[in-house]
């Protein structure tokens, strides 16, 4: 684990902590995006309410609080006590503790899920966070990455990138005339990883895992032009069910769902 970027990480998450929800969370765009993720976890654990979830960089808690649709218990940890502070206020019904996701206070099989939504970029430490996923899920169990970004996606043979392109040219004139901004200038997050899926398709299996889909989508994170939002959800089926599985794996974002496999853990 690299002790310095983690240490940015967390000043960074604290600094920001009481603006995270208005930048990360409460925008158009990003209220879809988790509904449609939601609706696929649901489908992955073949809406069926589990026992124990866990959620590694919980952040404010909101993707903790859904989990509690299909999860009984549900468990939080993050490195930022400020972040930490707000999920507390606000879901005090979540088991959150300050913690590094390498470094886990559980004991080993004792989570029916374990989730990242979009942070495992953020750690810089993928291998040790995927060991540590692993060993405390139960055998059988499911591990679902969400929205990790994807170094394939900025390729000039990349369809969605130029997508993404054009939306970021048509914020910036479009955010000439406003007053209020798309993008507030204050967020400049910390440096972050972005993954090739081979690579990160082997790191999971090399962790243990039997990988079980593995998936990329079209981000268009902070576009909030009120026609493109109308059909981003039935964009994003769509997408999912066609486009993507012509360009695969060209998507900005990284989608996986992968278990921990019950009868090789036996032997
Ligand atoms: C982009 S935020 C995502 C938060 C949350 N998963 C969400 O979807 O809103 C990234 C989170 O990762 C946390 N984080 C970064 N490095 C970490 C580490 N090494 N261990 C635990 N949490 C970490 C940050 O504090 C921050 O809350």
């Amino acid at each position: 684990m690299n002790k310095q970027k983690s240490q940015e990480q967390k000043d960074y998450y604290n600094k920001t902590a009481k603006d995270y929800d208005k930048w990360h969370i409460e925008t158009a765009s990003a209220k879809i995006i988790d509904a449609w993720n939601f609706k696929n976890l649901k489908k992955f654990v073949n809406n069926k309410k589990i026992n124990k979830a866990l959620d590694l960089a919980c952040g404010t808690g909101r993707i903790s609080n859904n989990l509690l649709n299909i999860s009984d218990q549900v468990y939080g940890v993050d490195i930022s006590e400020e972040v930490l502070k707000i999920a507390k206020q606000k879901y005090p019904q979540l088991k959150l503790t300050q913690s590094e996701v390498t470094n886990l206070p559980y004991d080993n099989n004792y989570f029916d899920l374990v989730i990242i939504n979009g942070s495992l970029h953020h750690f810089f430490a993928v291998e040790e966070t995927l060991t540590e996923a692993y060993r405390v899920l139960k055998p059988g169990g499911l591990f679902v990455l969400l929205g990790e970004p994807n170094q394939n996606y900025l390729k000039f043979y990349n369809p969605f990138f130029y997508f993404w392109a054009l939306s970021r040219v048509f914020i910036k004139i479009s955010d000439i005339f406003k007053t209020k901004k798309s993008s507030p200038p204050e967020l400049i997050e910390p440096d972050a990883e972005n993954y090739k899926p081979n690579k990160l398709k082997k790191q999971l299996t090399a962790a243990g895992f039997d990988i079980k889909q593995f998936y990329t989508y079209d981000y268009f994170h902070r576009f909030e032009n009120k026609l493109f939002l109308k059909n981003y959800y039935n964009y994003l089926e769509f997408e999912h069910r066609t486009i993507a599985k012509i360009f695969k794996n060209l998507g900005a974002a990284i989608q996986c769902v992968a278990y921990k496999n019950n009868i090789r853990c036996r032997k």
